[in-house]
């Protein structure tokens, strides 16, 4: 009688669990969008994929194509306005603030206080993965920007050493033209020109200036004859690109550094990914210095992911997302790959190169110092429509459609104006 009942029970249980649909399992699928299609990224992005799957979830890949993330943020605003958002999305500052501020955020407060975020993720960073008191994204990295990536070989056949400043800077550009090589990689891209004039202005005014002109936008900053320095400054740049520059990619920007087809280029660590990609080693086939004249400084951009809303069945693996993403050895693994530094304060710089050491150091030095500033190109300074403009007028500047520094400030303040 009781091997019935308890055979009986057995099928009943058998029919139930047959009957219970099957979305109401946990989903074990991360759907992640992205931006990550350079081999350095694409690498640093395995490092995270391997660790979930050997917590049992699958990768849904979602990359995007185009440094900087623009295409990606559109195809994201897409994806959300027909109510079918990722997992999680790659995301720059204020973007995310703009996305938790529509209420289209998860809430990860549980995790971020198990986990004790909050101590050892900078305040600067918290301002945009904290909302109204709620976590709804997860930093992974700091990146900085400025950052100058040089061929050790072709600097020490041109007879150069690291500039300290700007018209060191210069005087290194002109040897390696003397010497024909070219001596600016440089990818014309509105966003990877915007980047690196977010250095020269901290080179020529320092970060006192940086921060009246892009943090607090006063007028008198933006319209000053500093800032009409900087585009002065960054008009001499145009000088010592080669003829093919408009529209290259920023990798294979990097790619003519890592080949010593040319000498320099100004770009954010992410950078140092293709280089430890192409087997290059800090120090002896490649330098990293700071942008001249802004030793002391790190202009910051850090990726993070925003966490959307999404059904029920899928909270499981964005939790999950979040607890690798923040867990020291994803950290470390994925920065060390990355070119960028751990979000993380207490991850050991144990496994970095001197660059990224260095990268680890500066941050702290800068945070503690507060010379720690967002990039207004990379959207950690300004909302998107203000970085927008600015990327605009730098580029129009650069590629000479604006024809002055002198109207160059003069459209500066206009187009920021429209846009605040
Ligand atoms: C991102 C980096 C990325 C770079 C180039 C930046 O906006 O923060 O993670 O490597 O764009 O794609």
């Amino acid at each position: 009688m009781l091997k019935k009942s308890k055979l009986l029970a057995g099928a009943m249980l058998a029919a139930f669990s047959l009957a219970i649909p099957a979305h109401a399992a946990d989903v074990k699928e991360v759907q992640m969008l992205h931006w990550w299609t350079s081999g350095g990224e694409a690498a640093a992005l395995a490092t995270l994929k391997d660790y979930l799957a050997k917590e049992g979830y699958t990768w849904k890949d979602v990359p995007i194509a185009g440094g900087g993330g623009s295409a990606a943020m559109t195809t994201l605003k897409a994806m959300v306005a027909a109510g079918n958002p990722p997992t999680a999305s790659q995301i720059l500052g204020y973007y995310a603030l703009d996305y938790a501020k529509a209420g289209k955020l998860n809430n990860l407060n549980e995790l971020a206080t198990k986990e004790h975020w909050a101590d050892v993720i900078p305040k600067a960073l918290q301002k945009f993965a904290v909302t109204d008191g709620n976590w709804d994204a997860v930093p992974v990295n700091i990146h900085s920007v400025n950052w100058l990536w040089i061929n050790k070989a072709v600097m020490d056949k041109i007879g150069a050493t690291e500039p300290k400043n700007f018209d060191e800077f210069i005087a290194m550009l002109d040897k390696a033209k003397k010497a024909g090589v070219i001596p600016l990689a440089l990818g014309g891209q509105p966003w990877q020109e915007a980047t690196m004039f977010d250095s020269v202005v901290m080179s020529t005014g320092g970060p006192d200036f940086y921060k009246k002109a892009f943090v607090d936008l006063d007028p008198a900053a933006l319209k000053s004859d500093t800032m009409k320095k900087a585009f002065d400054n960054l008009a001499k740049l145009r000088d010592y690109v080669d003829p093919n520059y408009a529209g290259r990619d920023w990798n294979l920007a990097t790619a003519m550094v890592i080949k010593g087809d040319a000498l320099v280029q100004v770009m954010g660590d992410w950078a140092k990914g293709e280089f430890s990609v192409a087997k290059k080693t800090a120090g002896t086939d490649f330098m990293c210095y700071r942008f001249p004249g802004t030793d002391g400084s790190v202009i910051y951009n850090a990726d993070m992911f925003a966490m959307f809303q999404v059904p029920a069945d899928r909270r499981g693996a964005q939790l999950a997302l979040a607890d690798a993403t923040m867990s020291p050895a994803v950290q470390s693994a994925f920065n060390v790959i990355k070119g960028s530094v751990p979000a993380r304060m207490d991850v050991p710089d144990t496994a970095f190169d001197l660059c990224g050491k260095k990268g680890i150091a500066d941050v702290k030095k800068a945070d503690a110092a507060g010379t720690f500033v967002g990039s207004m190109a990379q959207n950690y300074a300004q909302p998107p429509a203000v970085a927008t403009a600015y990327t605009d007028v730098v580029t129009k500047f650069f590629h000479g459609q604006i024809k002055t520094s002198d109207a160059a400030v003069t459209e500066l303040v206009k187009a920021i104006d429209a846009a605040k």
